[in-house]
């Protein structure tokens, strides 16, 4: 008994002690040079990861490879609507398991910068509104209006009461060192003023009371109040400065790429454009960069914002939608990173002395005291190149990039030189040709028992609440037989006006037109002659929404679906206005009531098949079954024969597809040297913007898998496939003069260190065949090189001899590897091109 009580009481002790020593050691604060965590300042490199944009099960192999890529913090937003779907009904499940996601992180090591908004814009439905916010009596969205600040209050006390509850902010021994309130308030203040500004203040103090014990942060706001951090957002910051000398210059979203939309290419950010923008922030004296996106991912189910947002939200991130490392862009800045650290003693220590080197020439160099320097050497020229001599040193520098030099001697990287492999990605087939069977829904006509009816056009998410994507619009008009039209066969011109996204068009039960509108406008009008005859002519409209907006002002006021007027031009009496005349609306599809989508509701109608199958028919569900290909390659879904609709997978929603719309715009050759906008360095002009849709591997059982499309438009099922994503080659392009993170062991040996290409094919891949090689001057890229007039004959030789058969090699590049200089005097590089199997 003495002894229990004894070692109670020494247990006691430690428990304090230990208690006592995190009190004192685990702290957040920050200074005017960096985020401190435990005392200490820190350079953090950031990628965003949002988790309910994958799965759980990708979420640890995702971030793993943000940590191999040098990422110190993961950056995600809190996504309400997935979240409170209904009031006070709350939800962190499976992908939206923050929690579970936060944890994951910690295991890995890694920080956590939580961006709690609740606004979160993120390209993500009505910007991570639930949409039940809307229609709470008196609510004005981001403003001072108590109905709106009660319900943001209230959710974000949730998230940090159950931060708490699981020990998870820093000063808990928990990951999260950095919290965001509210996101790009700023923009509405310019617009809506005081009310806004009032709220902001609101915002930042309830916040700041929360008492989390780290850091608040708010990005594109200039008045955050102490002791929140104001932020940067764009593709370059290096011009930021926070609203107070004592805080830290922060870069909370550095674009690596941009969204897309139905209708618009897919924007391509380059990785030398990516890593110029950090380095010159950081030679700014910046301490802290995220990458919004490091991983984009995919935004299943109805999660896309809009209109028009893809389903994919790839982003051109470091690791791509699937998972798989985008390169070079991932390796490039794993290599920026290191580059960077090696710098970290003297960047957090002083600030940076700028001089001149000449035109668009700067050197940026951080020396402290004790002796630490670095220096970052800068060409800012979008045309040429340049030679600088520093501290008694040549150095070349390439048009628009930096070199770093740790020491403030020896060029370990340059932002337009990579030095990590590329690689080319594949769709294979895996499965086509499966057995559809399809069923066409009739469209939907005004009945005797309609329920919701009304003499007037109604707002649409007033109706659906935002459950699905359509509303249907019905009517009934009356044809005298005497109408002028029915003899001449001139028929009557009808005008649809629609606040948006897209509209299908049925007359007394036939399809007669379908319109929809584009990202850059999203009202629409359908203007089209149609076939009504003498007697009742039935007129339904399918309103259908394409994802509800997630920037702007004032959420409450915006509107979608039919809203008038809609008028039959033509007739005896010229134009008939049927905006006032009555209505009956009906929500969603007949499908979605019946659950087609699920084993269980498929069994209440009757399907086609073989012969019978419809193809090219609007409003066709199809359904099938299939066994889960073997492997652990990700996978997706060809969608190219379709038009636009959804598909279900397991009774779970993969997303919109709509590969019926084309991208249009012009896409041409991207030179990654000047500023980058959303505008520059598009692909997929004239192909569809989105033609596949991933499709998550743990929702796959081994057999028996049920998939579901429906299909607005018309389309042919015979035409999907399943498809898997592998990596097909991967390729190095080393100049022979080009600076390594090795070259700083040039300074403790004495040796010339030699750049070195290195190739590494994915897990389970080997090099099995060299593609390509060509040491001197070969020309083109990954993929698509060809060999120049000055050409080493023996340039595939090493490539051959150290790689074939492994997963990775090296290739010195250096004349003598290749039996001699091809041309003399001319700089010369790699490029090598080796296929994974
Ligand atoms: C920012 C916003 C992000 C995202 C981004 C564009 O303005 O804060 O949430 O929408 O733009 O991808």
């Amino acid at each position: 008994m003495e002894s229990l009580v004894m070692s109670g009481k020494k247990l006691c002790v430690m428990v304090l002690c230990l208690y006592w020593v995190h009190a004192v050691t685990a702290s957040v604060t920050y200074d005017h040079k960096a985020i401190v965590v435990n005392g200490q300042r820190k350079i953090l490199f950031s990628g965003s990861i949002h988790y309910p944009r994958s799965t759980p099960q990708m979420w640890p192999e995702l971030i793993q490879k943000a940590k191999e890529g040098g990422v110190d913090v993961i950056q995600t937003y809190v996504f309400w609507n997935g979240h409170e779907p209904s009031p006070g009904k709350y939800y962190f499940e499976d992908r939206y398991d923050l929690v579970k996601f936060i944890k994951v992180v910690q295991q890995a090591g890694l920080y956590v910068n939580l961006r709690i908004g609740p606004y979160v814009c993120s390209e993500w439905n009505f910007g991570g509104f639930p949409v039940w916010l809307k229609f709470v009596p008196g609510i004005a969205f981001r403003t001072d209006n108590e109905p709106f600040k009660a319900a943001m209050q209230k959710f974000t006390e949730k998230i940090v009461s159950m931060m708490k509850a699981e020990n998870l902010f820093e000063t808990q021994g928990g990951p999260i060192i950095l919290s965001q309130i509210e996101n790009e308030l700023g923009p509405v203040e310019w617009e809506i003023g005081d009310p806004a500004k009032a709220y902001a203040k609101w915002a930042a103090k309830m916040a700041v009371g929360l008492d989390t014990g780290v850091p608040w942060i708010m990005c594109k706001q200039e008045d955050a109040p102490d002791p929140v951090i104001d932020t940067c957002n764009g593709y370059y910051c290096e011009n930021f400065t926070p609203n107070k000398n004592y805080k830290p210059k922060m870069w909370t979203e550095n674009w690596t790429g941009w969204c897309t939309y139905f209708g618009g290419g897919v924007n391509i950010r380059p990785a030398e454009d990516l890593a110029f923008s950090v380095a010159r922030f950081i030679q700014n004296g910046g301490s802290f960069v995220n990458y919004y996106m490091y991983h984009g991912g995919t935004n299943f189910e109805r999660t896309s914002g809009g209109p028009f947002i893809t389903t994919s939200y790839d982003y051109d991130a470091p690791i791509d939608e699937y998972g798989l490392l985008n390169e070079p862009k991932w390796g490039h800045l794993r290599d920026l990173h290191k580059a960077i650290k090696l710098c970290e003693p003297a960047l957090i220590s002083v600030d940076p002395k700028v001089t001149s080197l000449g035109n668009n020439l700067e050197a940026h160099v951080f020396k402290t005291d004790s002796g630490a320097c670095a220096a970052f050497l800068a060409n800012y020229d979008t045309k040429s190149s340049a030679k600088v001599s520093f501290a008694n040193e040549q150095y070349e520098l390439p048009r628009w990039s930096i070199s770093i030099l740790p020491d403030c001697k020896t060029e370990v990287f340059n932002t337009a030189r990579i030095g990590a492999q590329s690689s080319q990605k594949k769709m294979t087939v895996v499965r086509n040709a499966f057995d559809w069977e399809s069923y066409i829904e009739e469209p939907a006509s005004s009945s005797e028992e309609d329920s919701i009816t009304a003499n007037a056009l109604w707002e649409q998410i007033n109706i659906t609440r935002d459950s699905t994507d359509y509303l249907w619009y019905m009517t009934d008009v009356n044809i005298d037989p005497n109408e002028g039209f029915i003899k001449s066969g001139k028929w009557p011109l009808l005008t649809v006006m629609s606040a948006g996204h897209a509209l299908l068009v049925f007359i007394n039960g036939q399809h007669s037109g379908t319109s929809y509108a584009g990202a850059d406008f999203p009202k629409l009008t359908f203007n089209q002659t149609v076939n009504v005859r003498a007697g009742n002519n039935k007129i339904s409209l399918l309103s259908i929404a394409i994802g509800l907006p997630h920037v702007g002002i004032h959420f409450e006021t915006w509107n979608v679906g039919v809203l008038g007027p809609v008028t039959l031009e033509g007739v005896n009496e010229g134009t008939r206005d049927l905006s006032h005349q009555k209505w009956s609306y009906k929500v969603g599809l007949k499908g979605e009531d019946l659950g087609l989508q699920t084993v269980s509701g498929s069994g209440s109608v009757e399907w086609a098949q073989g012969s019978l199958l419809a193809k090219k028919q609007p409003l066709t569900w199809y359904k099938t079954n299939f066994n889960k290909p073997e492997g652990n390659d990700p996978l997706a879904l060809d969608m190219i024969s379709m038009g636009k609709g959804q598909v279900w997978i397991n009774g779970r929603s993969i997303g919109r597809h709509w590969p019926g719309y084309t991208a249009h715009g012009i896409c041409w050759d991207c030179d990654y040297a000047g500023s980058y906008t959303d505008k520059k360095c598009k692909k997929n002009c004239g192909e569809p913007s989105q033609r596949w849709y991933h499709v998550p591997r743990s929702w796959l059982r081994l057999s028996g898998n049920y998939m579901v499309v429906f299909e607005e438009w018309g389309g042919d099922p015979t035409r999907i496939s399943l498809v898997k994503r592998t990596t097909d080659s991967v390729c190095a392009d080393i100049y022979e003069d080009q600076p390594t993170l090795k070259n700083r062991e040039k300074l403790d040996s004495g040796n010339v260190i030699r750049p070195k290409a290195h190739l590494w094919c994915p897990p389970g891949q080997k090099m099995s065949q060299i593609k390509f090689a060509s040491y001197g001057l070969p020309h083109g890229s990954c993929g698509n090189y060809r060999q120049g007039d000055c050409h080493a004959h023996k340039s595939y030789d090493a490539p051959q001899r150290n790689c074939i058969g492994k997963q990775s090699c090296m290739v010195t590049v250096a004349s003598e590897v290749f039996g001699g200089d091809p041309c003399p005097g001319i700089a010369k590089k790699l490029s090598v091109e080796a296929i994974c199997r």
